[in-house]
């Protein structure tokens, strides 16, 4: 009977050290992957105040969307489908009559800008390229209305 009372205490002893030494060995690593996350995440995490250099951020953004398109690379793969032959009464690449009539309209190349981003009538938001930013889209317009 005591020998049995004996093994027993013996091995809840062992198995109190090997949780014990079990959450110092999770704490460990724990700690390992908070150092490893933020060594990580470093390059988008930075803190960019207004007004100062914010060095990095920049080349991550693009790395992020890939090298900016250039105007026509835009024009080929999104706006030709409807503004090569005026579908739906898209103004048509490189007739600048209707290209410079539509910026009088609405004050200009940011003015058209702002309508191809958000769209207008049966013109999609972005031209269907959703991942365009403005300055492809402006890039891409100036291609097609020559302004
Ligand atoms: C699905 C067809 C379609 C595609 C694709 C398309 N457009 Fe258009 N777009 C139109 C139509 C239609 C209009 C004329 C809308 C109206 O005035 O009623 C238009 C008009 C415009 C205008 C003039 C807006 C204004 O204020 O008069 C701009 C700028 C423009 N598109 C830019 C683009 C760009 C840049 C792309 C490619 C990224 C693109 N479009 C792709 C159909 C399209």
């Amino acid at each position: 009977m005591n020998l049995i009372k004996k093994i027993l205490t013996a091995q809840v002893a062992v198995l109190a050290l090997l949780t014990v030494s079990g959450q110092v060995f999770a704490a460990d690593a724990l700690q390992l992957q908070d150092d490893d996350i933020v060594e990580r995440i470093k390059p988008v995490a930075q803190v960019c105040i207004a007004g100062e250099e914010c060095k990095g951020v920049g080349a991550v953004a693009v790395a992020a969307a890939g090298p900016a398109m250039t105007g026509a690379e835009v024009v080929t793969k999104y706006c030709g489908a409807c503004h090569t032959s005026g579908v739906l009464g898209a103004p048509k690449i490189g007739d600048s009559a209707d290209w410079k009539k539509r910026a009088a309209e609405q004050g200009g190349l940011d003015g058209i800008l702002a309508k191809a981003i958000s769209g207008i009538n049966a013109m999609p938001p972005k031209g269907t390229c959703a991942s365009c930013s403005d300055d492809e889209l402006r890039g891409a317009i100036k291609q097609m209305s020559g302004l």
